[in-house]
């Protein structure tokens, strides 16, 4: 059994990969300002109440507590949900706060969270990468304070895996638009719409390049991460996303019609391809998403979108 603290717990990602080290019999502690919501997924794990942009609270809470693991999950994880700088002053605090306390702590392994936005699609001013999948080796260009922050998250990590060497092994990892359980049944995704609207207007999922994953996949990438850190080189960036796209038509078709000047490079993006590589993590953890869309949508919903994509 393995101790483990994970910051924002509470949250849309949080609650499923808390409930998921939960189930599988770990100790877990869940750090967040807001508390986790009641449940039997939650009756084993312990909470604490923090501001993690409290420096001397977090050093406490990790003292206090002694984990073997931190996964660090906590910030404004929606851009321009504040302003510009608050996003850039909070993500980065929060990032350098954990991982300079979990460190100063000696926990073995520390692992953040970063963001596929970290590319930059979706700069007004236009975007192309190099070419389609997109993979670690993507060169980033951020064009936004929350994808900003998320490229230095994964600095800080980085400083601190130059700075303390193997002992400590670090990682981080860029979770793709992340669906929580309940809204396979219709509950409202991040951006306020259910997947049924999200799959009959493409439109909807291409500021996210139709990019997805299932939290509990999220879940088993972090236990399947943890288990394997000791032996992979350290200071690794993954991406973390499901086998397919999130549209019913293939990409080679749909992104040239959001992304303009991206034919070509879009065009080997066929069937179910989504725009994000995970072979990455499949190659060196061995891990791959068990769900999706066309698994997990329940009937009630599919026959929304399949309704709208007919007419
Ligand atoms: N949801 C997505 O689609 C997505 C995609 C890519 C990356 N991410 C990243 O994954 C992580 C989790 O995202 P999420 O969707 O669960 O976000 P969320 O907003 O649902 O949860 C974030 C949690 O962090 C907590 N928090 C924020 N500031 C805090 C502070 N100062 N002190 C203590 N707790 C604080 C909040 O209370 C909340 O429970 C974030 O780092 C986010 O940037 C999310």
């Amino acid at each position: 059994m393995t101790k483990v603290l994970i910051t924002g717990g509470s949250g849309r990602l949080g609650r499923s990969v808390v409930a998921g080290f939960a189930a599988a019999g770990h100790s877990v502690v869940s750090v967040d300002r807001d508390a986790l919501p009641a449940g039997p997924a939650f009756a084993s794990v312990a909470q604490e109440t923090v501001d993690l942009l409290d420096a001397g609270a977090v050093g406490a809470a990790m003292r206090r507590h002694a984990p073997d693991a931190v996964i660090h999950l906590a910030a404004i994880a929606v851009p321009f949900s504040a302003p510009e700088d608050v996003i850039l002053k909070t993500n980065t605090m929060l990032a350098f706060n954990v991982i300079n306390a979990a460190t100063e702590a000696g926990v073995g392994r520390i692992v953040t969270a970063s963001s596929p936005t970290v590319l930059g699609y979706g700069n007004p001013r236009g975007w192309l990468p190099e070419g389609f999948p997109l993979d670690e080796r993507t060169t980033p260009k951020p064009w936004n304070a929350y994808a900003l922050s998320k490229l230095v998250a994964e600095q800080v990590m980085r400083m601190f895996a130059t700075a303390h060497g193997d002992a400590i092994r670090y990682a981080a990892f860029r979770p793709c638009y992340v669906i929580s359980p309940e809204e396979w049944e219709g509950a409202p995704t991040q951006q306020g719409h259910t997947l049924a609207q999200r799959l009959a207007d493409p439109a909807l999922s291409a500021p996210a390049l139709f990019n997805y994953v299932d939290a509990r996949d999220v879940a088993d990438f972090l236990a399947v991460l943890l288990e394997r850190m000791d032996t992979i080189e350290n200071a690794q960036t993954f991406f973390v996303g499901a086998a397919d796209a999130l549209a019913v038509e293939p990409l080679a078709k749909l992104m040239p019609e959001f992304l303009p000047g991206c034919g070509e490079l879009a065009a080997g993006l066929t069937g179910a391809s989504p725009a994000f590589s995970i072979a990455k993590a499949q190659r060196v953890l061995g891990w791959t998403p068990q769900r999706s869309w066309r698994t997990e949508l329940v009937d009630t919903n599919r026959a929304d979108f399949v309704a709208a994509d007919s007419q």
